[in-house]
């Protein structure tokens, strides 16, 4: 195996003018440096997903790391210092580095507007008008970005920890011009995820490129200083918001306008406003967004992408409003349920955000708070607030195929769409198998993000569990059907396995597949084809979403101003809970990365070079286990049988959506500051 490392650039936008590889082929091991050069024109007219150029080595540079070679070693040292060697010169341009730049770009999207928000603000009781902000963030992963590629007999076998293994397969054989029958892709376990592995990575098919002009299979594994530059990440957004209530505590209208840092070509979304247009029976609604396009890589999915930066902001907003009506925020909100969505006036699937939030109250002991900011005192002095918010997230789900093997000699196989990255996704699938079967459960195998094993769909948007669990469910009723067809009428004893034996049948298979409400066929092909296959949250006679609530309390030293939170309570609608375990972690790591965007992560931008400046993990400073309290977890538990046959919502991205606002409004109750804008620190509460 050979090693790599990529050349980024030095600056931020240009041209390279010069590429002299010589010195690093004169460093003994380097094997190879590829360069521009040694791609194929890019496809026309092909756009590639949220990439403004296809994924691979480019003269043009279009934002600061962006790579300009690879250099390829017998050792990872010696490819390190190749690269130390690729001195590129560039014909510089000049650029926009932020939102605030001279070069940057505005661009408004289609709002969302449904009543007549102006109107209904203009004949509002109480009215609040705030604008917060959301920084730049990085996922962080302890597994760096990595491929490994193989070229041999004809085929191209990429291992990387990805969550959309078809996809990649399809866009790589695109960039390489090579026939995507002949790519496989294996991801069995992603490490990270998040959606900083839903994409294609800018190495992946420069990483395969290098591996089929050396002939040996290569890897790479990015540095975290480099990642900071080549992955997606959470862009820099703002969020307007104006809410009116009536006389009687109604929330009759909300505008809100939000804008977000963007790449010159990028389509990462900026729809902020669509999650909280679902939170509340807010009948006036405008919903606008803005992007300014700036000369960086694109931003992308991270964690609950658009719902946690514009929860925490409306969300903040919504107390705000609770407090200048005097009314309690835990009251306000459950004032405000509405039963359908007020988008479009459908029935909602189900909802229990006001149990989400009822039964959250009582177990955190809400009714012992006392309103006025900074009225509640610790036994040691600490100011103590207490906050509530909401969190709502589409209730998504994908096309799906499976195919299951019961075997005589004991195995079971059951190879599915869908990825792994320790959400507990083969628990969950697993519970549903050994519920519905008796078979070994020791010898039970489950194959995910494998392209060989079944087509695989992007598992991103809390839509896995969603998509997977009724498929898995038809599998284990189809199995059964089968097995009785095959015993007719036999009485045979023993497991599945044993009966198989019995009657001398070495294994039986069932393959099944499943669209998701009102889904077309035509997504199972797209499906097949490592194109996106997802449906919801509006299907034909419903609109599903997931719902949460947090409760967390927050202290502040009072000398020293530093913030902890010692206890969280959430309580989570997302239909039937089919592995508990993996459940209750799930929402532990969304309210730990919650923590982490509300008190400690900013990415900081060079204004001067472009990039990043604090690329690292000492600088960029993630929540250490020390800072983690009592996060107390439950579920409404109710299965929601219109969504599918299994009754499951998503759950992983919900878990952080509110979790800051939640923290923002306890640090208001304890300082009477309103911050609003993250992440807030200390400085901010001298
Ligand atoms: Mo998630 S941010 O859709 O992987």
């Amino acid at each position: 195996m050979l090693h790599a490392i990529l050349v980024p650039s030095r600056v931020a936008k240009g041209h390279l003018a010069t590429l002299p590889v010589e010195d690093a082929m004169r460093v003994p091991g380097v094997v190879r440096v590829l360069t521009p050069d040694d791609f194929p024109p890019p496809p026309e007219p092909v756009r590639f997903p949220n990439a403004d150029a296809p994924p691979t080595l480019h003269r043009e540079i279009a934002f600061r790391g962006q790579p300009v070679a690879l250099v390829v070693a017998e050792t990872l040292e010696a490819a390190m210092e190749g690269a130390e060697h690729v001195v590129p010169t560039y014909e510089e341009q000049t650029f926009a580095a932020t939102k605030r730049s001279a070069l940057a770009v505005r661009e408004e999207a289609r709002p969302t507007v449904f009543g007549d928000a102006e109107a209904a603000l203009a004949r509002a009781n109480a009215t609040v008008d705030v604008e917060y902000e959301s920084p730049t963030q990085h996922h962080n992963p302890i597994e760096l970005i990595s491929t490994t590629a193989v070229w041999a007999e004809g085929r191209l076998t990429i291992y990387e920890g990805t969550q959309f293994a078809s996809g990649l397969k399809e866009v790589v054989a695109r960039i390489l011009r090579i026939d995507p029958g002949i790519v496989d892709v294996k991801s069995p376990t992603v490490g990270g995820a998040f959606g900083q592995k839903g994409w294609v990575q800018q190495q992946t098919a420069i990483v395969a490129r290098a591996a089929m002009l050396t002939g040996r299979p290569v890897k790479l594994v990015t540095p975290r200083g480099q990642i900071f530059h080549l992955a997606k990440f959470r862009p820099n957004s703002t969020h307007r918001i104006r809410l009116g209530a009536d006389a009687d505590g109604r929330m009759i209208a909300a505008h809100y306008v939000s804008d977000q840092q963007q790449s010159r070509g990028g389509t990462f979304p900026s729809n902020y406003h669509a999650g909280p247009s679902r939170l509340y029976g807010i009948e006036n609604y405008y919903g606008g967004a803005v992007d300014y396009r700036i000369d960086t890589q694109p931003p992308g999915h991270m964690r609950a992408p658009h719902e946690h930066p514009a929860c925490f902001a409306f969300e903040c907003a919504v107390d705000e409003l609770a407090y200048r009506i005097g009314a309690d925020p835990v009251e306000f909100r459950i004032a405000n349920d509405t039963r359908v969505d007020p988008q479009n006036g459908r029935a909602l699937s189900s909802r229990y955000l006001n149990e989400c939030l009822s039964r959250g109250a009582q177990r955190f002991g809400w009714e012992r708070r006392t309103p006025e900011p900074g009225s509640m005192r610790a036994s040691d002095g600490s100011l103590v607030g207490w906050g509530v918010a909401s969190g709502t997230y589409p209730a998504l789900v994908t096309a799906t195929v499976a195919s299951l093997r019961i075997s005589a000699d004991g195995t079971t196989r059951f190879a599915t769409t869908h990825h792994e990255f320790g959400q507990g996704i083969k628990t969950a699938i697993a519970a549903v198998l050994l519920d519905g079967l008796e078979i070994d459960p020791t010898r039970l195998d489950i194959v995910l993000g494998d392209t060989t094993a079944a087509p695989q769909q992007i598992t991103a948007g809390s839509w896995g569990t969603f998509s997977v669990v009724p498929t898995a469910a038809l599998a284990v009723e189809r199995m059964r059907a089968a097995l009785s067809e095959l015993l007719g009428g036999r009485q045979v004893s023993g497991n599945i396995h044993q009966q198989l034996a019995a009657i001398r049948r070495p294994y039986l298979t069932v393959d099944v597949s499943q669209l998701g409400p009102g889904q077309e066929a035509a997504a199972l092909e797209r499906l097949r084809r490592g194109q996106y296959a997802i449906a919801g949250p509006t299907f034909p006679e419903f609109t599903s979403m997931s719902y949460i609530a947090h409760f967390i309390e927050v202290r502040v030293e009072p000398t020293t101003r530093r913030i902890r939170m010692p206890r969280v309570v959430s309580v989570a609608d997302c239909g039937r809970v089919v592995s508990p375990r993996t459940a209750a972690s799930q929402v532990r790591g969304g309210v730990i990365w919650a923590f982490g965007a509300s008190l400690r992560e900013a990415t900081e931008v060079d204004p001067r070079y472009g990039g990043f400046l604090n690329n690292d993990l000492a600088d960029y400073v993630v929540p250490v286990n020390a800072d983690i309290g009592e996060i107390e977890v439950d579920f409404i538990n109710e299965p929601d049988l219109l969504a599918n046959s299994v009754g499951v919502k998503g759950l992983g991205e919900v878990a952080m959506v509110g979790a800051s606002a939640a923290i923002a409004n306890a640090i208001f109750h304890a300082t009477g500051k309103r911050l609003r804008e993250l992440p807030i620190r200390i400085e901010h509460l001298l």
